[in-house]
């Protein structure tokens, strides 16, 4: 087995450190455009395998793709972070174009790979990662969701002063300000969150989730890495592990929910050959209404993608 992540930035060098850290593979090929970054990052990481007690090897190479060949899983990180005062959409243009020939080259090189991508504005990348790369949906999909719940499972942590790993909780929708938090699927050990915290407060909880990579940009000048990268690296495990997890993931659309070639975030099982089934959640009139909403905004992104196509 084999996994690439293209960008050594600060999100694709955190997965593949973490991934190094899981052990699931031999090799994980990391590659940037930038000469020498992904080699530097690379062997740093090795040279961490003793001291951390992994066996992966992380290999860096600039833009040479024969080195990801026949990889099973690629995550795509490559493309601009944002910075403070932008919105993820305002990186759609130069986005779109580094997504669009680093999924021609993925492809040429591993035909029939899972791709991850994490770059932004991401419900839109992972649609032109789609459009180019000519394999089937359950092959391609975006993180996000496992990001914006584990920021939600974070801040409820806090709230309940108590631990994460007892927070359980569903989000739909684009990653953006219209993502939908559900608070009917959010529980604490089994315990449904509206015991614990009143609904004012649940809604300012969800509010600040919403904002959440908001609040990081303001406060570094640039976007998260750690969470992110470990939410890529968690989605790759369930796919080489093949242990059907169930996540939130951006995935394709056809009539799931009512709607219709759309990349949206929605639960799925994750296993070997990417995407098993997309579950659907019988939602009420205002969680319908809160996703539709989310949806309109993710087209109208779309759109701008198609226009410059
Ligand atoms: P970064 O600037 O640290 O790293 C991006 C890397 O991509 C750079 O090293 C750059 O040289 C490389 N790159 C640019 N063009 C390339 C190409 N054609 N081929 C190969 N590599 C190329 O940025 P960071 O913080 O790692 O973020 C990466 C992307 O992930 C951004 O678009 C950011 O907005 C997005 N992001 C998405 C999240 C999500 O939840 N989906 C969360 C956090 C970041
Ligand atoms: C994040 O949510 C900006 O998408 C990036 O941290």
């Amino acid at each position: 087995m084999k996994i690439s992540v293209i960008g050594a930035g600060n999100v694709g060098s955190t997965c593949a450190n973490v991934l190094a850290h899981y052990d699931l593979v031999k090799e994980v090929v990391l590659l940037d455009i930038k000469q020498g970054i992904a080699e530097g990052k690379s062997l740093d990481m090795w040279q961490a395998s003793h001291i951390n007690g992994y066996s992966t090897r992380i290999k860096g190479v600039t833009n040479d793709y024969n080195a990801t060949a026949g990889s099973d899983v690629v995550v795509i990180t490559s493309g601009l972070p944002r910075k403070p005062g932008m919105t993820r959409d305002d990186l759609i243009n130069t986005n779109a174009e580094i997504v669009k020939s680093v999924t021609e080259n993925v492809v040429k090189h591993s035909p029939n790979t899972i791709i991850i991508v994490v770059s932004n504005p991401l419900d839109v990348m992972t649609y032109c990662a789609y459009l180019n790369a000519g394999l089937p949906s359950k092959q391609v999909m975006g993180m996000a969701g496992i990001l914006d719940t584990a920021r939600y499972k974070a801040f409820l942590a806090d709230e309940l002063n108590c631990s994460p790993k007892d927070v359980q909780a569903m989000l739909l929708g684009g990653h953006g300000d219209t993502m939908v938090p559900l608070p009917r699927y959010t529980t604490v050990s089994g315990i449904p969150v509206t015991e614990f915290i009143e609904a004012g407060r649940l809604d300012e909880i969800i509010n600040r989730t919403k904002s959440g990579g908001g609040e990081i940009v303001n406060l570094m000048g640039t976007s998260a890495w750690y969470a992110p990268g470990a939410a890529a690296a968690q989605m790759v495990e369930s796919i080489i592990k093949d242990e059907d997890r169930i996540y939130p993931v951006c995935a394709w659309l056809q009539g799931e929910y009512g709607l219709n070639d759309i990349y949206l975030g929605v639960p799925v099982k994750l296993g070997k050959g990417g995407i098993k089934e997309i579950i659907e959640l019988k939602l009420n009139d205002a969680e319908k209404a809160l996703l539709y909403k989310s949806a309109d905004a993710v087209r109208e992104v779309c759109s701008v993608l198609d226009a410059t196509a």
